[in-house]
């Protein structure tokens, strides 16, 4: 069947949150803009965040909450699209929302009123969306011209927002890489992030029987350290905090964790004589990590003696206890993708390719990875809408 050839000013690639935006603010600006979706639906990942209530920015964002081979990049882009640009337009569609934690703003009812009010905004910009569309190939001359199962688009500004590599049960592709190689455009490696990680078969049977349990630690890699939440699971660590020091963690690398981030454990024994044994300790540990765990970390520690020094080295050990993760959970159970498409290619203020122009990459298949806590779909507003103030 022949295909009418559809042209647009602007056609963007992927309908999650960086595309979505961009479109929007394209739109508003009179450009004629078409969003081209693989799904069945737009904004799928919107939907599942945030255990169903999108923690869609935090208020405290800064640029050193992000990773990237270039920290100064996110700067431009974050500094004019704001948190506070986001919950204006929250606002302006009346949806409650609330601050869990840390500046974690979340809504109250449903992620989904945010997927309604950004596909609202774009109808209202006069934005064609095209679900279960499937691009095939992208000839580029003077313009960008593919072949889709939609018929043939084409347009001067093509923009790349086809996410990360993260949970391929929900569609995730490899598009957004396969596109920056056609063109040249250099790729840091990618690697799953925010993802819980996989202890040695010898740790996991000491710790991993306790699955469920969960405590406040610090967990560190150099300089850098998270205090949060711990999980203990099945196959090694997750919780807050480990979720946010994997995504600074490469294989071998030793991660510290403070069982007792700014307490004393067992610094009572040292001051009376009587009951200095394991029963003792383990009740003093009690009084700050779970009882299980408290028992199960006396039972491994076993020290000779309970003199001083012992004691001494045994609460310098719970406020620095070394794991060598044995790896990840991978994409499956990754949050995002850490790596992709180097910021040097890119024009900070714009998301366009230096060597490219009219091809833009923004959202999550950029270089440019946030903490937990509503900064990745920070990062996928503000990057969307630079791209789609400058198409
Ligand atoms: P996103 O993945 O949102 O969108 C990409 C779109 O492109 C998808 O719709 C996909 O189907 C489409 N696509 C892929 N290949 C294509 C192709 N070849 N052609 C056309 N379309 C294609 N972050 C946060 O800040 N707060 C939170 O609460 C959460 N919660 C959360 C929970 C879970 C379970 C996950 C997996 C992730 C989060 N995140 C999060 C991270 C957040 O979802 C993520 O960073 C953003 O969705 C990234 O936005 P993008 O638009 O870049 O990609």
């Amino acid at each position: 069947m022949l295909h009418e050839t559809r042209e647009f000013d602007a056609i963007i690639l992927g309908a999650g949150a960086a595309g979505l935006m961009c479109a929007i603010e394209a739109g508003k600006r009179g450009r004629r803009v078409a969003v081209l979706e693989l799904a069945d639906r737009p904004g799928k990942k919107i939907l599942i965040s945030g255990g169903g209530r999108c923690n869609f920015t935090n208020i405290y964002c800064r640029p050193d909450n992000f990773l990237s081979a270039n920290p100064h990049f996110a700067k431009s882009a974050l500094a004019r699209y704001t948190p506070r640009h986001f919950i204006d337009l929250v606002k302006k569609h009346g949806i409650a929302y609330h601050e869990k934690t840390l500046g974690q703003l979340f809504c109250d009812h449903s992620s989904r009123q945010v997927l309604d009010m950004l596909l609202t905004e774009c109808a209202d910009a006069g934005v064609e969306i095209f679900t279960s569309t499937r691009t095939e190939q992208i000839e580029h001359s003077s313009n960008f011209t593919f072949h889709t199962s939609k018929g043939i688009f084409q347009t001067e500004a093509l923009v790349i927002a086809t996410g990360g590599l993260s949970i391929p049960k929900m569609g995730a592709t490899a598009f957004g890489y396969e596109i920056a190689r056609q063109f040249g455009i250099n790729i840091i490696p990618t690697r799953p992030a925010l993802v819980p990680l996989t202890l040695s078969d010898d740790d996991c049977a000491n710790l991993c029987d306790l699955a469920g349990v969960s405590t406040d630690v610090t967990a560190s890699i150099g300089r850098q350290f998270f205090r949060e939440k711990m999980l203990v699971t099945h196959h090694g660590l997750s919780g807050p905090a480990i979720l946010q020091i994997s995504s600074y963690w490469e294989p071998s690398k030793t991660i510290d964790l403070d069982l007792g981030p700014q307490k004393q454990l067992l610094a009572a024994m040292l001051t009376s004589p009587s009951g200095r044994d394991a029963r003792r300790a383990a009740s003093l540990l009690r009084e700050v990590l779970p009882q299980r765990l408290a028992d199960r970390l006396i039972a491994l520690a076993k020290p000779a003696s309970w003199t001083n020094h012992a004691i001494q080295q045994l609460e310098s050990k719970f406020h620095r206890w070394p794991i060598i993760p044995s790896g990840t959970e991978g994409y499956d159970k990754a949050e995002v993708t850490a790596g992709g498409v180097d910021t040097d290619e890119l024009s900070s203020s714009t998301m366009e390719c230096n060597r490219v122009p009219g091809l833009f990459f923004i959202g999550e298949v950029v270089d440019v990875t946030g903490h937990l806590g509503g900064f990745n779909f920070q990062w996928a507003w503000a990057s969307g809408a630079a791209a789609g103030r400058a198409l």
